[in-house]
């Protein structure tokens, strides 16, 4: 691509939510760069100011317009500063965005985020909207930003969503499944190989669903564990992971690729999001505790040591203490390597939201509270587990503080802080255990 701009702009990014937005601002940053416009860190320096939204909590809608306010003031008082709204709540609050915030020039879903280069290249941008699917198939789906290091790349393979879970926002935000050729995938895969990447992260809404009616079957293979394999055959890399997938789809084919392909890393986030069967319905997820039990017991079959993640609802409208306890079993039936626990919060166009959000605030906290405290247990205890063990680390990168402190993860995604130095980017590391805290371990370099 390449297109140089003729005044190029000096932009500033800030992303919430999950790692589809991330990868989003990734994509977007790359191609910025491309365009000739610069990405800067710090606010005061940019003529740009752009927030990368999310809309699946109200929390979330809530820091980002406190956030585009805080922007605006900064904006008024310079000259020529654009303010734009992307992701998610773009979507959502679409023009009614503009009485909120009356500073902003452009509002852009996340489905059309790919043409925000092409609008910043005129001078003038005033209130701009792009929401929707978009026109036509997204070039920038390959674009990635090496800035920040090469270790691990996320590669998107679909975007949308076709359940209809009953709290949900992001099949309005994020649009029906759509699925990316695998050949498309494939091939940047490689790329990002042969750029020194050593791990990948496959991702979309469902990840499991991809391909469904669009790619063939064959002797059984989902098209997604086909993608696997494919992905699994790249020289060069050497860990892959995905994200998220549904319990729905959850068949024996994927777990068999657990036990066959070499790369594919022990570690699986599988959002159940209550225990019991009555919420589950309630919330339109097509599956029992039962079903998530055996999904479990299999893959640990296969895999003994892998490391399950879920996420979990509390509060939704309706849920006695008995569902809850129920979810209490779950948990500490399952005994999840980490889980995220997160108050119900009604989303307005989804089906739950027409519901009376009949659990009180208070009660959600506590509800909350005793999930955490259920799952910071689990946590501890297999962290304890670890000291004096030797793990492989892939390392990533500086740790946040620390000048000689080092951090990376184990394929089974715990992460490890420890003393290095910068040649250990990119390689694997022996490192023992020595301490550990909630969700780190910390750890003595013995080899690479
Ligand atoms: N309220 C609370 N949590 C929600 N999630 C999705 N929608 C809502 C909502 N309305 C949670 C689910 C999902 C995670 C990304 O966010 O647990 O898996
Ligand atoms: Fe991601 Fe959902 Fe938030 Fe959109 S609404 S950013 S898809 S978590």
């Amino acid at each position: 691509m390449n297109v140089r701009v003729s005044f190029p702009r000096k932009i500033f990014i800030k992303t919430y939510g999950c790692q589809m937005n991330v990868r989003d601002s990734e994509r977007l940053v790359a191609t910025l760069i491309d365009y000739g416009h610069e990405i800067v860190d710090t606010e005061d320096v940019a003529d740009v100011y752009i927030l990368n939204t999310c809309s699946v909590r109200e929390q979330a809608e809530i820091k980002a317009i406190g956030k585009a306010g805080h922007l605006l003031r900064k904006k008024l008082r310079r000259s020529g500063v654009l303010l734009g709204i992307v992701g998610c709540m773009a979507e959502n609050l679409a023009e009614n965005l503009f009485k909120l915030n009356s500073g902003i020039d452009f509002i852009v879903g996340p489905r059309r985020i790919g043409e925000l280069p092409a609008i910043l290249t005129s001078e003038n941008v005033n209130r701009v909207v792009l929401l929707g699917e978009a026109n036509s198939q997204d070039i920038t789906e390959a674009m990635h930003d090496f800035s920040r290091g090469n270790v691990c790349a996320s590669v998107s393979i679909m975007q949308g969503c076709n359940m209809r879970c009953s709290y949900c926002i992001v099949p309005k935000t994020r649009g029906v499944e759509t699925y990316r050729p695998m050949e498309s995938i494939v091939a940047e895969c490689e790329i990002l190989a042969k750029r020194g990447v050593k791990e990948i992260m496959l991702l979309g809404q469902i990840v499991n669903n991809y391909g469904q009616n669009a790619v063939e079957f064959v002797n059984n293979r989902s098209p997604f564990v086909r993608l696997l394999e494919r992905v699994d055959n790249i020289p060069g890399l050497e860990r892959i992971r995905y994200m998220s997938p549904h319990p729905k789809g959850f068949r024996k084919d994927l777990i068999g690729a657990h036990c066959r392909l070499k790369k594919l890393c022990p570690s699986v986030h599988l959002p159940v999001q209550s225990g019991s069967d009555r919420i589950l319905g309630a919330m339109r997820r097509p599956y029992t505790r039962a079903r998530v039990l055996s999904i479990v017991g299999a893959l640990r079959t296969s895999v003994p040591d892998i490391s399950l993640t879920t996420d979990v609802i509390v509060g939704y409208p309706g849920e006695t203490e008995e569902d809850f306890q129920a979810t209490v079993d779950l948990l500490n039936g399952v005994k999840f390597n980490m889980a995220f626990i997160f108050k119900y919060s009604p989303r307005a166009g989804t089906f739950s939201a027409t519901l009376p959000d009949s659990v009180s605030e208070s009660e959600k906290d506590r509800r909350n509270k005793v999930l955490l405290d259920i799952v910071q247990r689990h946590s501890i205890e297999h962290n304890k587990m670890m000291v004096g063990r030797v793990v492989e680390v892939l390392v990533e990168g500086h740790a946040k503080r620390g000048e000689n402190k080092f951090c990376g993860c184990t394929k089974h995604g715990d992460k490890v802080i420890f003393d290095g130095q910068v040649t250990l980017i990119g390689k694997f590391a022996n490192i023992k255990i020595t301490d550990f805290a909630i969700s780190v371990l910390y750890g003595e370099l013995l080899s690479t």
